[in-house]
């Protein structure tokens, strides 16, 4: 049988930045208010003609060619995101595996929201597990920016753009392989967090004067509650059902919402600071592409050495949450 191993991490993000600061010209907010209530200080806003697929582009480029792989050698191309270059098609995965050149892929998206990193990786493993692709790209890329309304001072403060890719491939070695994941779905909560138009759901008339109907609306606190409901059992699962104890962990690699969240489901896990990775005040929420940024972010400080133990956890519209198990396993050279 073919394990799947995590070879390789990129990440790109935009150079404009929106600060806190920034955001009280928009919207009745302050510095104090935003750092308090989510840890988030900054965000990274992308020009107005790069796509989400640019994005992802950037990012996958890195995580090719940090992986050692031959792109001809991908056989698999794996976009989540919620904010595609097009909300039917063509999926902004083949537009990425165009941009790069890719001749040999099977290509599609997936829309998990925030899990949207957790929800590909457990698609990439079940591919080569099964037997049916060798090499996977898997990105999460997002530009929340365009989805998202500046009127509204309960999301617009959070969200921002980026992407993060990264190389699954086959191994015949289990010590490599991705442990466990985790991936789970409740729309019992679907409401809570939505952008109510643009698909069959609302009518075409209802988009008339409602131009907001195409931004992204939070319960907010609600999703708080049950974000860190869930999460704290689900990491805690994952780890007894794998024998693991937290000790063990070397980067605990949550989704980057809300500070007070991944500090609650940190303490639940009795986590020492050292071993949670936080991007949350520099990038704020870019949804899907936020875990892969963050693994990013501690290999290029050279924190993150071949073999150590990741735990990554996310939550997100739908609702949709998970968690995974994955050594980093880069290619031996
Ligand atoms: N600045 C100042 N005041 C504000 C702001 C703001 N930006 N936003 C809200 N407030 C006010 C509210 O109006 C409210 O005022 P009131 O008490 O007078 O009514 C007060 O602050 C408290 O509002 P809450 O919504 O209860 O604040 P909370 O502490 O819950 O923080 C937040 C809001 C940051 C959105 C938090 O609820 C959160 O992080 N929720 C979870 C987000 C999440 O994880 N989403 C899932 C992933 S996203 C995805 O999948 C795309």
């Amino acid at each position: 049988m073919a394990y799947a191993a995590l070879r390789s991490i990129g990440a790109y993000v935009p150079e404009k930045v929106l600060t806190n600061e920034d955001l009280t010209k928009l919207v009745d907010t302050s510095d104090e208010w935003i750092t308090k209530r989510t840890g988030i200080k900054e965000r990274r806003i992308a020009a107005k003609d790069m796509h989400t697929s640019d994005l992802g582009v950037e990012a996958a480029k890195k995580a090719i060619e940090r992986s050692g792989i031959d792109p001809q050698e991908i056989d698999l191309v794996v976009c989540a995101t919620i904010s595609p270059d097009y909300f039917n098609m063509p999926s902004t995965a083949t537009i990425i595996s165009k941009k790069l050149g890719l001749k040999n892929v099977t290509a599609f998206d997936i829309s998990a929201a925030c899990t949207g990193f957790i929800y590909v990786l457990s698609i990439a493993k079940a591919f080569i597990e099964s037997g049916m692709k060798k090499n996977v790209l898997i990105i999460g890329a997002e530009k929340l920016s365009a989805i998202t309304d500046y009127t509204d001072r309960g999301t617009c403060i959070l969200f921002g753009d980026g992407a993060g890719a990264a190389i699954v491939s086959a191994t015949d070695d289990k010590s490599e392989a991705i442990i466990d994941i985790h991936t789970a779905a409740d729309g019992t909560y679907a409401d809570l967090l939505m952008t109510p138009n643009g698909g069959t759901g609302s009518p075409h008339d209802a988009l008339e004067g409602e131009a907001q109907g195409c931004f992204m609306q939070m319960k907010g606190n609600e999703t708080f509650k049950v974000a860190v409901r869930t999460l704290t059992k689900d990491v805690v699962d994952i780890l007894e059902n794998n024998n693991i104890s937290s000790d063990a962990i070397d980067h605990f690699v949550p989704h980057q919402a809300n500070y007070r969240i991944i500090k609650a489901v940190g303490d639940a896990l009795k986590m020492k600071p050292e071993q949670i990775v936080l991007t949350v005040d520099k990038y704020g929420n870019t949804s899907g592409a936020s875990i892969p940024m963050a693994i990013n972010d501690i290999y290029e400080k050279g924190e993150l050495k071949p073999g150590e133990l990741l735990l990554l956890d996310a939550f997100g519209g739908g609702l949709t949450w998970g968690s995974a198990l994955v050594p980093f396993s880069p290619l031996k050279k």
